[in-house]
């Protein structure tokens, strides 16, 4: 009992000298195909360079890519963790300063082993990526069951899409879906050609979501991307735009939408001042399915 009683003081004597203030921020899309990954690499990028500590976390099930988008080598993903194979600090792979990758081979296989032991052990791990600011999850397309965990577990969600009306009319169905768990969701519009381009695809779909959800969900257009070929050259040689052009339209455009999500999650800790790891988003994970 006393001991049990010293940890409890030690977990709150941490928890109050060392808060931590992870933000978790999912990427999804309806249709597949329409930058997630490219928009997460590049997100995640910017803002280690502006000296955030950043985690991306591979959530895509079953077409995980992020290792071949960021020209790193992986052995090892957190379903190995989860069933106690390795401990956690195998798998994260340094990719820069600042940025981490965590492999994840997610949804219902991750979800499975809710064995009470191994996981009070990889909670416990998890504090090692308590210094966090933030964590990039790229969820995968679709709306499926273990994607919207992901979306409900995180802070912020951004949806993807692209100007062609497939990709549209998904990515509604997504907005639909979603707005069930989340108020406030944010948009990216890539591969326009310009701001007006998307604007008018962002009105239209906030058009039909205010008639059919209604207005308790807040839609926002975190920003856009233009279609560009150095964005396709720099996937191509498993490089990011974001560094290997820094100074062009799209980069600037990147550049605007990580503004804008830190502003947003600013004024967000303010208000809520909630305090979140890596262990808790799993927590919150778990405690859904
Ligand atoms: N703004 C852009 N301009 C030009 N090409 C782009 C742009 N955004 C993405 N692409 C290209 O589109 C392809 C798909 O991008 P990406 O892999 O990021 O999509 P995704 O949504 O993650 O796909 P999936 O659903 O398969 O995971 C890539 O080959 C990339 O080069
Ligand atoms: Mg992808």
């Amino acid at each position: 009992m006393q001991n049990q009683a010293n940890k409890l003081k030690d977990i709150v004597k941490n928890d109050i000298t060392k808060p931590s203030h992870t933000k978790f921020v999912a990427i999804t899309s309806g249709k597949g195909g329409v930058g997630k990954s490219t928009v997460s690499a590049n997100m995640a990028n910017i803002l280690a360079k502006n000296g955030y500590k950043v985690a991306l976390f591979d959530a895509d099930i079953g077409l995980a890519n992020l290792d071949v988008i960021l020209n790193v080598r992986i052995n090892k993903n957190i379903l190995h963790v989860l069933k106690g194979e390795c401990p956690l600090s195998e798998i994260i792979v340094p990719v820069s300063k600042n940025l981490i990758l965590i492999p994840g081979e997610s949804g219902d296989e991750i979800l499975k082993y809710s064995d009470q032991f191994i996981f009070e052990r990889f909670f416990d791990e998890t504090a090692m990526l308590d210094d966090l600011d933030f964590v990039i999850v790229d969820t995968g397309a679709g709306i499926g069951g273990h994607i919207q965990l992901f979306l409900e577990a995180a802070d912020e969600v951004i949806v993807v899409t692209v100007p062609d009306p497939a990709a549209i009319t998904d990515a509604y169905a997504t907005i639909k879906v979603t707005s069930k768990i989340k108020n406030n969701l944010h948009l990216i519009l890539n591969m326009v050609r310009n701001e007006k381009e998307a604007k008018l695809i962002f009105e239209k779909i906030q058009k039909v979501a205010m008639s059919n959800i209604g207005d308790d969900l807040e839609l926002n257009l975190i920003g856009k991307l233009p279609e560009d070929k150095l964005i396709a050259k720099s996937i191509k040689q498993r490089t990011l735009f974001t560094n290997d052009s820094p100074n062009s339209l799209a980069s600037m455009d990147m550049k605007r939408i990580v503004n804008n999500l830190v502003y947003k999650l600013e004024r967000k800790v303010l208000k809520d001042g909630v305090s979140r790891s890596f262990g808790s988003f799993f927590k919150r994970l778990i405690e859904q399915f």
